[in-house]
């Protein structure tokens, strides 16, 4: 019997690729970068399936460059928006993704951001390699107080709610925006209310929703300045849903007294970005998920997609059933 081609686009953690190699037949990219545009179209050139990341392009030239053999796309992510879902629907192409499985480590490291960016704990570590710490201090690095504070959370799916869950060990009142959420279980004693409402009132505001046209550039110059004066933006969701420069202005006239961003737009962040100069802007590699336990069930789970796909199989997390229909 004929093995499945697959291309797998960046080395993944064994569970998963193990799992791939045993049944299908792998072309692997083996660099640390992903693969650019012309070698990706040239790679995915007859395959059977296709195993891909949060950083490749996946749109309808892709998908014709397969072929019509493709059977299966599985996005080694819980987000989705770097592939062309309605292009894949329409070829009747399963899309894949990883949810579940990243909520508790995701949720955690928006807390651990939030806690730097209030306590300044980037900055104090800058500044004690500086050669900066001659003695304690009064007035040393102050920041606000995380517990009591008022958190807002736009996004209240289920990343959102488990951050929720966090700021309840930190008595916070939570307040949440998210028209398509269902009702919020009533223990977490959140307080559903409108954007505005949130951005003049939270203390701190997480975004913890997905990159679509309605929430990019959520956060604009118009938006941030309803945000309380001295509050603290976290973003751990996708970089699109705040304008850059806006951020940067905030930032910079104190309007804000900081961010903490895991995900920019674009990414990696260019040098030359205003944010990098604002000692109140703490940012990292969009590493929210990257917990030991957590990236090898996203690739086992990845791996499940891809092989239920070319097994003619309902993926077991599919984001397009109707591409079945
Ligand atoms: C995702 O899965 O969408 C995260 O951004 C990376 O883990």
């Amino acid at each position: 019997m004929t093995r499945s081609k697959v291309f797998v686009t960046r080395t993944i953690p064994a569970a998963g690729l193990d799992l791939i190699r045993a049944a299908c037949d792998v072309d692997l990219w083996p660099d640390e970068l992903p693969p650019p545009r012309a070698a990706l179209i040239e790679r995915v050139r007859g395959v059977d399936g296709l195993l891909c990341l949060l950083t490749d392009p996946v749109d309808a030239a892709v998908m014709d460059a397969a072929g019509p053999g493709l059977r299966v796309i599985s996005n080694h992510a819980v987000g989705f928006d770097n592939i062309d879902v309605a292009a894949a629907t329409a070829r009747g192409i399963p899309v894949g993704n990883t949810p579940g499985i990243l909520t508790d480590a995701t949720a955690d490291f928006a807390f651990a951001l939030l806690m730097a960016a209030a306590r300044r704990v980037a900055e104090g570590d800058r500044f004690v390699r500086a050669g900066r710490w001659r003695t304690w201090g009064p007035e040393l690095l102050l920041g606000p107080d995380v517990h009591g504070a008022t958190l807002g959370l736009i996004g209240f799916g289920r990343i959102g709610q488990a951050v929720a869950r966090r700021a309840a060990g930190f008595e916070m009142r939570i307040l949440y925006f998210d028209p398509t959420a269902p009702a919020a279980d009533p223990a977490l004693r959140a307080e559903a209310v409108n954007l505005e409402t949130l951005l003049r009132e939270a203390d701190f505001v997480s975004l913890h929703v997905p990159l679509t046209p309605q929430t990019r550039g959520l956060l604009n110059r118009e938006t941030l300045a309803l945000m309380k004066p001295g509050a603290i933006l976290i973003n751990t969701a996708r970089g699109p849903v705040v304008d850059p420069a806006a951020l940067a202005e905030a930032l910079r006239e104190g309007r804000l007294f900081a961010a903490a961003l895991d995900v920019t737009d674009p990414e990696p962040i260019p040098p030359d970005s205003p944010l990098l100069t604002l000692d109140n802007c703490l940012i990292v590699p969009h590493i929210a998920s990257a917990s030991i336990a957590t990236r090898r069930k996203m690739s086992l789970m990845a791996a499940q997609n891809l092989i239920a796909g070319l097994q003619g199989e309902p993926l077991p997390h599919c984001v397009n059933p109707e591409a079945y229909r």
